[in-house]
């Protein structure tokens, strides 16, 4: 169940206010983006692996990759403005069309091979799926003055990776960008066209790192991991 996989680094990290792209920074031993780009190294379902970077911090990618190899082939190419952007430079570079294409956020470092299985797995049946968690806490949505308490039963807190094939995502890519549509996910582009997306359930631990607490919460998960108390 072979599929190619987008990383996203293009970003700037704003809210991380490290006053750097947050994907070189060290959480514990490597930079955040190399944690990630590992994950789909050691999985060999991997067949093709693109990061997607800032055109100005590409030596600087180069510099990482080269102090913190990995063992596949690594391509890179520049990314945009917007996330959406990013994916569509991505997409743009895909060698083999005929099977999945992964799109995956080089801020979620705790991906699991696992997770990646079922998700190609589910891909392959469904063409569109993406990994996503049960939301756990009450959501209020405020509309001018009136709330309203959304029904958690049907709430779930969308992930990356988000998966398809490659000829609806590129589709639903080029049909939002003629409309001058962007979305907050992949799949949210997908759904746009009325075609069924199918939720993988994810882990809670698949956490995006996005503000400084979460490089702390990110630190301990590793470290607890390393002393075995997390598999
Ligand atoms: N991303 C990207 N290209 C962009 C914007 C974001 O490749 N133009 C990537 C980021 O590098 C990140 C992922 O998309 O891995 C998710 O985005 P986010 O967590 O928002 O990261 P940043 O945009 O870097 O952070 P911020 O929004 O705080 O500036
Ligand atoms: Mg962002």
């Amino acid at each position: 169940k072979k599929y190619t996989a987008i990383i996203l680094a293009a970003g700037q990290g704003k809210r991380m206010l490290a006053g750097r792209n947050k994907q070189f920074l060290m959480i514990e031993d490597q930079p955040l983006v190399r944690h990630t780009l590992s994950v789909f190294d050691q999985d060999e379902w991997c067949e093709e692996l693109i990061l997607v970077i800032n055109e100005r911090e590409r030596s600087q990618m180069e510099e990482l990759l080269k102090a913190y190899p990995v063992t596949k082939q690594v391509k890179f190419v520049d990314g945009g403005a917007e996330r959406q952007d990013s994916v569509f430079a991505g997409l743009s570079v895909v060698e083999n069309k005929e099977i999945p294409v992964f799109i995956h956020d080089g801020a979620r470092p705790f991906i699991s091979k696992e997770l990646l299985h079922e998700l190609s797995v589910t891909t392959y049946e469904k063409e569109a799926a993406l990994l996503a968690v049960p939301v756990t806490d009450t959501v209020k949505q405020k509309v001018g003055s009136r709330l309203d308490t959304l029904d958690r039963s049907t709430l779930w807190a969308a992930q990356t990776p988000q998966s398809f094939s490659y000829d609806l995502i590129y589709e639903a890519h080029e049909s939002a960008r003629k409309c001058g549509y962007y979305g907050t996910d992949d799949a949210s582009l997908v759904e746009r066209l009325d075609k069924e997306v199918a939720i993988v359930k994810g882990s809670y631990d698949n956490i995006k790192l996005t503000t400084p607490e979460d490089l702390h919460k990110a630190k301990s998960y590793i470290s607890n991991r390393r002393e075995g108390k997390v598999e």
